[in-house]
């Protein structure tokens, strides 16, 4: 760290910075200059414009890109509901189950014969896609690439993937990024991507927001910079495929997958320019910041991207890292309290540990849910640990890593995960040996 040492090298480029107006192109002259659309562009590429915000909203949260393609995203035949693909199978427009409780599974096991599209699942969420106002949290194993003819998107909201084992190639209309784990990528509403596999099976996280878009959180009184910088968030620079071979779109639109064909290769883009684009970041050059006298801070000191609500400071889901630091607070409980917040929180662990106490390596993959008002806080091992032990400085080092997708809406469970035999004990079993206090008279 600063910068993950990371066993896979990166082959494509990025353009560097977020919420930049970015633009990129295959050759010189795609991009029109002086005019965005040309009354035949170079070549003939076909000009097209994707909104990821209403036109009007304020300029600072405009989101807006030009595409210029070898064939428009017309020419598809009509979406039909894919009943018959495992995805659809998956969701079964159940019910989510709503309960008070802090929840943990252990890892989910990797199925070889899906891909990232028919290995999602739905863990739970909350709203309603319709409405863009919810979130979905989502699991995935993948044992194989895509069908290299496939293009997945989601109609609902962006994508925040986040692996935690296996790389993914994805391939998107913008260009191609390499994720790995270690870093988190974005792909928004409605962008069309593949993800193959170039380093094996592959695990992670998703968390989907319908309302909105991922932003970088305030800095407030830290200054100027600090937490995940600007300049380190990388954006794909455009690249095409000129196929003939037709593409079998599929859409998850309002919470359920459509497929299409399209004529020929949907990754046609030879150039864009904008302010909607999926990009990556290195969680490892996240600048962490805590305490540095006592009392363990709040957990939103380490937010890497958050998406507002109408409440001001209110996410609707916030994206929070626990990666290496530093923890020196002096005279204090340093493990987290026992709590009970109004904010869900949805955590997993890519890495290690959360903190400085070592967790067993078969943990690496377990996820929790911690809901709205659900009291949680360390075992009663950690708690004797922390309130007898030396208190020195601790380095909690590049080999951990967990994350926290923070929500104010309640969130509800599928059938799937209540039923995954997997789940495992949480914070009551843990704390049921704790000692009561007793006050002398
Ligand atoms: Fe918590």
């Amino acid at each position: 760290m600063p910068v993950t040492n990371f066993s896979l090298e990166d082959p494509f480029e990025y353009l560097a910075g977020f919420n930049a107006w970015h633009q990129t192109e295959t050759a010189p002259g795609i991009i029109p200059q002086g005019t965005t659309f040309l009354q035949k562009g170079k070549y003939g590429v076909y000009p097209e414009r994707v909104s990821g915000t209403s036109f009007t909203v304020p300029r600072k949260d405009s989101k807006q890109t030009f595409l210029y393609r070898l064939l428009p995203s017309t020419c598809h035949d009509e979406f039909i509901e894919a009943i018959d693909h495992p995805f659809n199978a998956s969701f079964a427009h159940e019910a989510l189950n709503f309960k008070p409780n802090q929840s943990m599974w252990a890892p989910i096991q990797i199925t070889e014969e899906d891909d990232f599209v028919t290995g999602l699942r739905l863990i739970g969420g909350a709203g309603e896609p319709t409405m863009k106002k919810g979130v979905a949290y989502y699991a995935y194993t993948a044992g194989k690439s895509m069908p290299k003819n496939q293009a997945f998107d989601s109609a609902d909201g962006d994508m925040c993937i986040v692996p935690q084992k296996g790389t993914l190639d994805i391939r998107t209309e913008m260009g191609n990024l390499r994720v790995r784990p270690y870093e988190i990528c974005v792909v928004p509403r409605g962008i069309r991507f593949h993800v193959s596999l170039p380093d094996g099976p592959a695990r992670g996280f998703i968390l989907e927001t319908f309302a909105g878009h991922f932003e970088l959180p305030e800095l407030g009184p830290i200054g100027s910079y600090g937490l995940a910088n600007v300049r380190d968030f990388e954006v794909p620079k455009a690249s095409f495929v000129d196929t003939d071979e037709d593409t079998e779109l599929l859409s998850k639109f309002a919470g359920t997958l459509h497929r299409a064909t399209y004529r020929g290769g949907i990754f046609n883009v030879a150039g864009w320019h904008g302010t909607y684009y999926p990009f990556k970041y290195d969680l490892g050059k996240f600048n962490a910041m805590g305490s540095i006298s006592y009392d363990h801070p709040d957990p939103s000191i380490a937010t890497v991207l958050t998406c507002a609500s109408e409440v001001p400071g209110q996410a609707v889901a916030d994206i929070v890292v626990f990666g290496p630091r530093w923890v020196v607070f002096e005279n204090s409980f340093r493990p987290p309290r026992y709590h009970r917040n109004t904010m869900s929180e949805f955590i997993f662990l890519v890495k290690g540990s959360f903190g400085p106490e070592p967790m067993p390596a078969h943990l690496e993959g377990m996820f929790g849910l911690s809901n709205t008002m659900s009291a949680h806080g360390p075992s009663a091992a950690t708690y004797d640990h922390a309130t007898s032990e030396e208190l020195v400085p601790q380095r909690i080092d590049e080999k951990n890593m967990g994350l926290m997708f923070e929500s104010c809406y309640q969130i509800g469970t599928t059938k799937w995960v209540d039923t995954v035999p997997t789940k495992m004990a949480a914070s009551p079993a843990g704390t049921a040996n704790l000692q009561k206090v007793h006050i002398p008279e």
